[in-house]
């Protein structure tokens, strides 16, 4: 096997892992201070194509994962690239990868400070910055105010509403998504629902996303809903340009853990409405 220390990063080879790199990929986490995140790792390795720089020791050397959406749109999450690994090219052979298998799509990310001159080398611009906000989320007496998804009536719904608001075909993946949540809660008029958003536990936290919300108060009635079944912390993601719904988050208790910059290459605009668009699913993936 080449080995990164002495092989151009443009000859190395990529592979495209599957659930059976569980453990490589948690290993490289840790290598990088991430979190471990077994749980999303396996949900990226089962459901988006997962590449990897393989290194001499068995371990990996660097990861990238591709979500395609049809081929209208395609996000990259999971860039690392092993500490002992870093600044030879790999980041770059991994991404150059990637964006030739998304062919024409939209392609995004959120970019850590890390990731982002690499990115901008590459031609994505960056087109708002997203808070991760993490705490334990004060649900005090709000009343429930919508209720639990029912698949085997909305799920057609659900995925028409995700359709139009994502704007790309993510059906396969939603339903996968809903198999795998903690909860699926929804909002409804009496035409049917209007928004929707699910929770899914990643290690000891309750991630929250996507969620699909008329407005901020429906979208604030999900999360407060989705929240009740925490027993310990909650994260979800929500962009600055949504100043009022951080600041309700904060007053409940979730503060900023980190934050990240939403690049899109070559600047293009995102497909759907995503003015209905309160969270999204997970960083990794859109
Ligand atoms: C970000 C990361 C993946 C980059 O991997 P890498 O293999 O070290 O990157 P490369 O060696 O391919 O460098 C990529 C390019 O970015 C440039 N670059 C990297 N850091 C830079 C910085 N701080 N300022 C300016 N340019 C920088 C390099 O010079 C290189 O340019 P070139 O290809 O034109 O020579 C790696 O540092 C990492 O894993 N960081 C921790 C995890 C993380 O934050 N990942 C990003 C998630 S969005």
């Amino acid at each position: 096997m080449p080995d990164p220390l002495t092989t151009p990063a443009a000859e190395l080879p990529v592979r495209r892992l599957g659930p059976g790199d569980l453990d490589r990929c948690v290993a490289l986490s840790e290598d990088r201070a991430w979190a471990r995140e077994e749980r999303k790792w396996l949900f990226l390795l089962e459901n988006a194509e997962v590449y990897a720089i393989d290194a001499p020791s068995g371990d990996l050397a660097g990861t990238v994962t591709l979500t395609r959406y049809g081929t209208t749109a395609a996000g990259i999450g999971m860039m690392l690239v092993a500490t002992r690994y870093g600044g030879r090219g790999l980041g770059r052979r991994l991404m150059t990868h990637v964006l030739g298998t998304a062919g024409d799509a939209t392609v995004f990310l959120w970019a850590t400070e890390f990731g982002r001159p690499l990115y901008e080398k590459l031609g994505f611009e960056t087109l708002g910055v997203t808070e991760a906000r993490v705490g334990r989320l004060r649900v005090g007496d709000d009343p429930v105010r919508t209720r639990p998804a029912d698949l085997d009536a909305d799920l057609g719904a659900l995925l028409a509403l995700d359709g139009e608001v994502f704007g790309a075909d993510r059906a396969g993946l939603l339903a996968r998504l809903f198999a795998f949540a903690e909860e699926i809660r929804v909002t409804e008029d009496e035409k049917g629902p209007t928004g929707y958003a699910v929770s899914w536990r990643n290690g000891d936290t309750l991630f929250i996303g996507p969620v699909v919300a008329d407005d901020e108060e429906a979208a604030r009635a999900l999360v407060i809903d989705l929240a009740r079944r925490a027993e310990g912390l909650v994260r979800i993601e929500a962009d600055r340009a949504r100043p009022s719904l951080l600041g309700w988050l904060g007053e409940r208790g979730l503060s900023q853990a980190f934050s990240t910059s939403f690049m899109v290459q070559g600047g293009r605009p995102m497909p759907g409405d995503r003015a209905r668009m309160f969270a999204p699913m997970m960083l990794a993936m859109g």
